[in-house]
């Protein structure tokens, strides 16, 4: 306390919390959270061609290319120190069941051998779900019910484990199923242990919403469902945490090795909830598509600055408890250094 009295109780703080904050040296001794490019996952679109780039319109800076343009696409990730990459795939034709994703000369066979051929140390997740493949842009086949076409799940338990036993000949080291049917870590685990696949992780899409941050995804993917939604599969953005923790907790049960929380933003809720009631389950975020365009589009009206909102997006998963992130921003952060 001074003379005048200036540190008593409704005068001057004796606490202060700037102390911290002056030197850029004790900013960083307090800071706790970073993001490096090797906590992250860079998404990849691949379509049939030869040297084909063509720019997805509403992902500015993200192409769908040709298989034959991965080998260097996928040193240029390793170089960079990008932790992998995740293959979707818009096959040469599409029809009721999907049956490009199921086949041995299917897109994403294709395109995961070319890729581990040339860059063998690139991890290569596949994106286990029909919806890029199906001429309804459904996550599965459909079966009709109370007069009304839907996913029939267990039909689909049996085309999700085949898929996945397809990438894993082709050599994906990790497979990552996203179609949100009751029962498919075990379906694609079983299926995997079968062929002979036991080493081969799971990384769940456990806890996906049913969500509007999709949007250009969908036109990067081609796979909008030419029908109604996807509500009776994806859960419901209105409902309380409790029911995430219920689909990771079966998943884990299941045989998942790896979680993950979709969309990031709007739920970095889920992600701090999944992340505290399973601290040793490896947890992923995905930072969809609409999350990164909306900075972008915001960023080229000069509105906002892409890096900064970029960077702290992506602090503020993995101070949620991500781990890992699924980013179309892998490559500027790397370069952003
Ligand atoms: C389904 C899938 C979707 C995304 C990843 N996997 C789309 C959907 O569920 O409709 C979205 C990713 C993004 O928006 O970036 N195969």
């Amino acid at each position: 306390m001074t003379q005048d009295g200036r540190n008593v109780q409704g005068g001057f703080p004796t606490t202060r919390m700037r102390r911290l904050r002056y030197h850029p040296a004790v900013r960083n001794f307090v800071r706790d959270v970073t993001v490096s490019p090797g906590n992250l996952i860079l998404p990849l679109f691949v379509r049939p061609g030869e040297k084909l780039r063509q720019p997805i319109s509403a992902m500015p800076g993200h192409d769908q290319i040709s298989p034959d343009l991965l080998p260097a696409e996928g040193k240029e990730i390793v170089d960079l120190g990008i932790g992998g990459v995740i293959l979707f795939g818009i096959p040469a034709t599409k029809d009721a069941t999907g049956s490009d994703a199921t086949s041995e000369s299917g897109i994403i066979a294709e395109a995961v051998a070319r890729l581990k051929d040339a860059v063998p140390d690139l991890l290569v997740i596949t994106d286990v779900c029909f919806c890029e493949f199906t001429d309804h842009g459904h996550c599965g086949a459909l079966v009709e019910r109370r007069g009304q076409m839907d996913v029939d799940n267990d039909a689909t338990l049996e085309m999700l484990a085949k898929q996945a036993v397809v990438h894993a000949k082709a050599g994906a080291d990790m497979v990552a199923p996203s179609g949100m049917m009751d029962g498919m870590i075990a379906a694609i685990r079983g299926g995997l242990d079968f062929a002979g696949y036991e080493h081969l992780p799971i990384m769940s899409y456990a806890a996906k919403y049913a969500s509007g941050f999709y949007g250009p995804f969908r036109e990067a993917a081609e796979s909008a469902p030419q029908f109604g939604d996807r509500r009776t599969y994806q859960m419901d953005p209105a409902t309380a945490v409790g029911q995430a923790l219920r689909e990771v907790e079966l998943d884990i049960q299941e045989g998942a090795d790896l979680i993950m929380v979709k969309p990031a933003l709007a739920y970095l809720d889920v992600v701090h909830a999944v992340a505290q009631a399973h601290p040793g389950v490896p947890l992923a975020a995905y930072n969809v598509s609409g999350e990164y365009s909306m900075v972008k589009a915001a960023a080229e009206r000069g509105w906002i600055d892409e890096k900064a909102v970029a960077l702290e997006s992506l602090v503020a998963m993995r101070r949620a408890g991500a781990q890992i992130i699924l980013t179309y921003w892998a490559k500027d952060v790397a370069r952003w250094g």
